[in-house]
């Protein structure tokens, strides 16, 4: 690749129209700078799937192994922004989309600032998560799809957070898989099995396609 860096106002063909919104290559550094700079272009690698599946336990993992490999990287996590950001909103459907769209905003704004964002979030809505990607594709950024699926039995079984019991006994209303929906994808890019396999394996299976994605090709 070859970035010369110059401020934004110089070298383009036409006076900018002062009354237009500022536009995503306005900064004179670019993602494709940062991504020079990193030596790998950004992506987002969507985790979806039901609560107890997994989702959590492989972003961590993965981001692990990707910082291990001197790749930037960031995890966000429901439980995590649902503190934050995301404090105002609950489970009604709703409430998900608004979730989703705002996770699928700052995964963007993230992945132009040269990250590989790992989202683990149910996203129980396909056309959430359809949003979600033209969000990112709309940035230039690859989204990469993972349904992390496991038998809900399965993620009954596990209940960390003792939430399924509690969905069961009425205690909690709309949880995902007891009495509110999980669509399953339907073309993601990958599937994982964590009932069947380790999380080595999952994690292994994200970055075989992952990182042929964001390898950074010189010119
Ligand atoms: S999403 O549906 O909007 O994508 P998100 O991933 O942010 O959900 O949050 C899911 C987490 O919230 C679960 O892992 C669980 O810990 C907690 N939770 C609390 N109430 C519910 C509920 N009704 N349905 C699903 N998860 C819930």
């Amino acid at each position: 690749m070859n970035f010369s860096l110059r401020p934004a106002s110089q070298g383009n063909d036409s006076a900018p129209d002062p009354g237009a919104p500022p536009s995503w290559t306005d900064c004179s550094i670019t993602c494709k700078h940062r991504a020079l700079h990193n030596g790998h272009s950004s992506a987002i690698v969507w985790l979806t799937g039901l609560s107890g599946a997994g989702k959590s336990t492989i972003a961590k993992e993965l981001e692990r192994t990707l910082f291990q490999n001197s790749i930037q990287t960031y995890v966000l996590d429901g439980d995590t922004l649902r503190q934050g950001l995301n404090a105002n909103l609950g489970f009604s459907p709703d409430d998900r989309s608004e979730n989703i769209r705002r996770v699928g905003e700052v995964a963007r704004l993230m992945a132009d600032a040269g990250l590989v964002v790992i989202t683990a979030f149910i996203s129980p809505y396909q056309a959430d998560r359809n949003r979600a990607r033209e969000i990112a594709l709309e940035g230039g950024f690859e989204f990469i799809e993972c349904f992390v699926d496991a038998p809900l039995e399965v993620c009954e079984q596990r209940d960390l957070k003792q939430l399924y019991k509690k969905a069961r006994a009425g205690k909690i209303k709309d949880f995902t898989g007891i009495d509110a929906p999980y669509e399953r994808p339907t073309d993601p890019e990958l599937v994982i099995r964590t009932d069947k396999q380790t999380v080595a394996e999952s994690v292994a299976q994200i970055v075989d396609l992952l990182l042929p994605r964001i390898r950074c090709l010189a010119d």
